[in-house]
């Protein structure tokens, strides 16, 4: 956190936050943050690889979105793009990528990486694209855990989407909640309701949300994807690979081997 903006560390805490509140969190959060975040996971996100989260997972191995070859000419929405680096990847394939995100500093990284992918400035939860616009939409860690209403922002998706278009988004997993955000042993042992909805905040002097993180159990996703329209046709938990020995946040090694720490969900609309 900036000591320019912030005269006192902010205070983390759990309590309710709009959909507002939590929105204009985020902007300012990424805001301020994107340069560390950039400079501390780039290198691992590499400029135009499809990393679905702290595990490693690529895109180009895992196929979620469909065999390579067949991503040639779809238009294809991210969301919650950071520095566009799967939207990159996206590209090489052939697939006409739009990077969409509310940071503006990350999209500033995107550009300062390459020009080749359309970004845009908005919120997830109104997409400033006309009814069935894309093939496919994707997501890695982008949004959906920061937005208290993800079924407004899945409804969306299914709006802009063709029939038939596929909507495949990373977020943190929901067990992991129940364990202190720890990469180390004091990470293992459960300290709070896995069932507590309640969404994590950090709030300054003032009261007002600087972060904030909405919770939902396994359960809540899967009911959250069908009724923003959607199939759910595989969840995927990507287990944690022998070659990967370093720690981002709380995902690290030691956990990785115990407990699962992302949930992918691969989904379609009719
Ligand atoms: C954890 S980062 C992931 C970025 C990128 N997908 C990656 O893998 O590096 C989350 C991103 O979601 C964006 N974001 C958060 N809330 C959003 C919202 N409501 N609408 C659009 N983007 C949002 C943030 O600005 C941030 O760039």
């Amino acid at each position: 956190m900036s000591q320019e903006i912030y005269a006192a560390e902010p205070e983390a805490t759990r309590r309710e936050a709009s959909e507002a509140e939590s929105s204009r969190a985020s902007r300012g959060w990424w805001d301020r943050n994107a340069d560390e975040y950039q400079s501390d996971h780039g290198a691992f996100l590499g400029d135009d690889r499809f990393v679905w989260g702290p595990e490693g997972l690529d895109e180009a191995e895992a196929g979620l979105l469909g065999p390579g070859a067949s991503l040639r000419g779809l238009d294809v929405l991210e969301i919650g793009a950071g520095a566009a680096q799967c939207s990159r990847w996206l590209a090489a394939q052939g697939a006409r990528p739009v990077a969409l995100d509310l940071s503006h500093r990350q999209l500033q990284h995107a550009l300062r990486i390459g020009d080749e992918v359309p970004l845009v400035e908005a919120d997830a939860g109104v997409l400033p694209f006309r009814d069935g616009s894309f093939d496919l939409a994707c997501s890695a860690y982008g949004a959906v855990p920061f937005v208290a209403d993800p079924v407004q922002v899945f409804r969306e998706v299914h709006r802009v989407l063709r029939p038939g278009g596929r909507w495949v988004f990373s977020v943190t997993h929901p067990v992991r909640w129940a364990f202190p955000d720890e990469p180390g042993p004091e990470g293992l042992s459960v300290a709070a309701s896995y069932f507590d909805r309640t969404p994590y905040v950090e709030q300054d002097e003032r009261g007002d949300a600087v972060y904030v993180e909405h919770h939902r159990t396994l359960g809540d996703r899967v009911r959250d994807v069908v009724a923003g329209g959607f199939r759910l046709v595989d969840l995927v938990e990507p287990e944690w690979p022998a070659w990967n020995h370093q720690e981002w946040g709380g995902w690290s090694p030691l956990r990785g081997n115990l407990i699962p720490g992302t949930a992918i969900f691969v989904c379609e609309r009719d």
